[in-house]
């Protein structure tokens, strides 16, 4: 089957031998097939990127080497070669050698005619383009890579610019907070003085209207005294000054029965746990706000739950109160400032409490109790060299 007729539509000027040194001698892989798709002539590129010896090519098909599904794709193009009389252009496609080794080549196959204008055979010359779609894999992957990094630095920087917008208002927020504070109590001082001057002197003279009275300027002033408060330690989040604290101190110092209003119960669940590492004035503070809160859901009446407990490296303290709970349409806001449902609220105790424990290296979490209720944990670190 070692059968090669002219495949040229010319009659060569240099002799036959010398020729197929030539097409021997080129790099690309070459071959030649006839209309019955056998293999006519093939140089020695095409014959080392195949695997196959020459001498065994010749005469037989794509078929007789190559897996079915890539020999049906040659197949179809040199239908279509055949068929259409043009030049066939394949940007890539697969072929598995000897070695079961994948290359991805680029295609053309061009006709041959005789001299009556005829096709005759098909001329394949190939580019082995396995490397350079291995360098463009890995340069797409490295680009995506790129990408992905840019992304995130991008992101990173804009989380940190943001994070220096906020330090900065909150710098602006908390002298605004520090001034307006000391304008306020300082006359808020002043009337409470009077009004416990007033009080003193009404004493047991018989007008319970105007005892009344005063009882409510003092509570308003009270109230107000609240919210500059609150509006402080919202604003100002100094550094924590971080000591060993423990928990039976700790919770000694919330002074809970006078954070307590008579009708609402305290349970201590306080096993020996370790002590923690915090600031125990901002610990207090937060401590305080979420029992407000507590004693504020339950109007009056109800229970008071206080557990600590070990978790890990952390000592979680957990209040819970016998309220209704936080509404549902609350809880993902309810560490937000300014959210509040309360007609004389103002929204920053329980931002306030997080900044706080966070402050600590601590966080803080709310969970719906059962039966209903609120049930708020505090994370605190314990002491590291304990
Ligand atoms: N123990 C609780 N039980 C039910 N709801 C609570 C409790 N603690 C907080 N909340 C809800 O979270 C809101 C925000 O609380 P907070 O930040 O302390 O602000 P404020 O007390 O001024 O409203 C409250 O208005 C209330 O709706
Ligand atoms: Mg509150």
């Amino acid at each position: 089957m070692g059968d090669t007729r002219p495949a040229h539509r010319h009659p060569a000027t240099l002799p036959r031998e010398f020729l197929a040194e030539i097409v021997d001698c080129i790099a690309h892989p070459i071959f030649v097939k006839d209309r019955a798709f056998r293999f006519v002539l093939l140089n020695r590129a095409f014959a080392e990127m195949a695997g196959y010896p020459r001498e065994r090519m010749l005469g037989k098909t794509d078929f007789d080497f190559f897996p079915e599904s890539e020999a049906r794709f040659f197949r179809e193009k040199d239908v279509e070669m055949f068929g259409g009389g043009q030049t066939v252009k394949i940007d890539a496609e697969p072929i598995t050698d000897a070695a079961g080794q994948r290359h991805i080549l680029s295609t053309t196959k061009v006709p041959l005619r005789d001299e009556h204008g005829e096709i005759t055979h098909l001329v394949g010359i190939i580019h082995d383009i396995t490397h350079l779609k291995d360098v463009e894999d890995r340069l797409r992957i490295a680009n995506e890579e790129l990408e992905s990094r840019i992304e995130t630095r991008t992101q990173e920087l804009a989380r940190t610019q943001e994070l220096l917008l906020t330090q900065e208002r909150m710098a602006v927020l908390g002298q605004l907070a520090g001034g307006l504070a000391h304008q306020i109590r300082n006359p808020l001082g002043a009337i409470s003085n009077v009004a416990f001057v007033l009080r003193r002197r009404l004493h047991g003279a018989q007008s319970p209207d105007v005892e009344r009275a005063i009882e409510i300027l003092l509570e308003e002033i009270q109230r107000a005294n609240r919210i500059v408060t609150d509006l402080v330690e919202y604003a100002r989040l100094r550094s924590p000054r971080l000591q060993r604290v423990g928990i039976p101190e700790l919770l000694a110092d919330l002074e809970l029965s006078r954070l307590l209003p008579p009708g609402v119960r305290l349970v201590e669940r306080v096993g020996t746990v370790p002590c923690v590492e915090a600031d125990p004035v901002q610990v207090l503070e937060a401590l305080g706000n979420i029992v407000r809160n507590a004693v504020e859901a339950m109007s009056g009446h109800g229970q008071l739950t206080i557990e600590a407990r070990r978790e890990g490296e952390f000592v979680v303290l957990a209040l819970t109160d016998t309220g209704p709970g936080v509404l549902e349409s609350m809880e993902h806001r309810l560490f937000e400032p300014l959210v509040t449902t309360k007609a004389d609220g103002f929204g920053l105790g329980l931002t306030t409490a997080r900044n706080l424990i966070e402050n600590q290296g601590g966080s803080l979490a709310y969970q719906r109790a059962h039966p209903p209720g609120a049930r708020f944990e505090v994370r605190l670190p314990i002491l590291r060299s304990a």
